[in-house]
């Protein structure tokens, strides 16, 4: 590929697995991951060994949302999240290849079909409050008690935050568990994951909030509110979905951003990064489809955002590490969700390095011996 061409000519030494300079310099590099994909043995084991070579953290992309998990009132489908993780008293996929796991999501707090199970919202009307908080309580409870010990880390709230004004408190969005129990939702589900596991760091977690602005004001004020009820809130994930773009300099809102975390005493985390960039426009079914640059620059100021984005973690005190959503251009949710676009991630259709892969390496490098963790 191009892109092996570019790095192979701007470095001469060979690529050092990213699990490698990760752990060493003590940072959290993560990625999303599919069961099916290695439950299937996808690419002849390429993506799992891929995986386990390149992250020391995962977290289940689809696996561990409601939609997958809650299937009836009091019925559960723990299939692929007791692959990953394994039953109760066993060892799954994830501690089997010693990999940290980022649980997502406990309430993905909008109306769509990946994110509120069909049957909840079908059901709607004949739910009461007092019955919608019991069946909040009962499923937190489940999960996050089922694999007690093994999630290092939960999306506790996902998405609550609308994007445009709507009259609500913390304009928080209009979903199934605003209507029933108003902000407090976002408090209950806080206390309810913590009970269930007391060691887990437990998360909020958004988009379009990385640079500041109204949103982000939004979710700051909500979280300062949830903690006055004394919702047990760890840290902020902010998913950093971006494109070209987008930039992060030091002193600009990115930053400002992480410093106004920290001075909430809270943690952060880059829990969702790709950059989107133009793809050749293929169909579907071929293979090509999302993996091909428009331009060969862009995969250069990709490097260098993903080289940037970085930085500013591994700058941070307050940061618990960065994950890509995936790690590489085989398996990744752009090329579908936005049409046109791909490529967005550090390692190719191949699984290859690209320049950004080269550029993530280089800024952990300059961690090493820090002994952060
Ligand atoms: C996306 C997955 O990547 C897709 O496979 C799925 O079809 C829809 O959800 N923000 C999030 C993630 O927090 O859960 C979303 O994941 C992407 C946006």
């Amino acid at each position: 590929m191009i892109t092996v061409g570019i790095a192979a000519l701007l470095f001469q030494s060979p690529f050092v697995p990213l699990r490698q300079v990760a752990d060493h310099s003590q940072f959290n590099l993560g990625s999303a991951v599919d069961a099916w994909a290695l439950q299937g043995n996808l690419d002849g084991g390429a993506y799992e060994a891929n995986i386990v070579r390149e992250v020391n953290m995962v977290e289940p992309e689809n696996d561990l949302k409601p939609p997958a998990i809650w299937t009836g009132p009091v019925q559960y489908n723990f299939a692929n999240s007791d692959f990953l993780l394994g039953a109760p008293g066993q060892t799954g996929w994830a501690g089997t290849n010693k990999l940290k796991v980022r649980g997502h999501v406990l309430v993905y707090a909008r109306d769509d079909g990946y994110t509120i199970p069909g049957w909840l919202l079908a059901s709607e009307i004949s739910i009461t409050p007092t019955q919608a908080r019991t069946m909040l309580h009962d499923y937190i409870t489940t999960l996050v008690g089922r694999y007690k010990g093994k999630i290092a880390i939960w999306d506790v709230i996902n998405e609550c935050i609308d994007d445009s004004p709507n009259g609500n408190p913390y304009n928080l969005r209009n979903s199934f568990w605003f209507r029933k129990l108003g902000p407090d939702f976002i408090v209950d589900a806080f206390k309810d994951a913590h009970a269930a596991d007391p060691a887990a760091k437990l998360y909020i977690n958004d988009y379009s909030i990385e640079g500041g602005g109204t949103k982000a004001d939004e979710l700051l004020n909500l979280v300062t509110y949830a903690r006055s009820q004394g919702a047990p809130v760890n840290g902020i994930g902010l998913q950093y979905h971006i494109g070209l773009w987008a930039s992060a300099q030091p002193g600009d809102g990115h930053y400002q951003m992480v410093q106004r975390i920290a001075n909430l005493g809270l943690k952060f985390m880059v829990t969702e990064l790709d950059v989107a960039i133009p793809v050749v426009n293929y169909p579907q079914t071929d293979p090509r489809f999302g993996l091909v640059a428009s331009n060969p620059q862009d995969l250069v100021n990709q490097a260098a955002l993903y080289g940037s984005v970085m930085k500013m973690c591994v700058s941070s005190k307050n940061c618990e590490g960065a994950q890509t959503w995936g790690f590489s251009d085989r398996l990744s949710w752009i090329p579908t969700f936005e049409y046109g676009m791909g490529a967005a991630l550090p390692f190719d259709g191949a699984y290859q390095p690209k320049a950004a892969a080269w550029q993530i390496e280089k800024v952990l490098q300059t961690r090493f011996g820090t002994g952060r963790s």
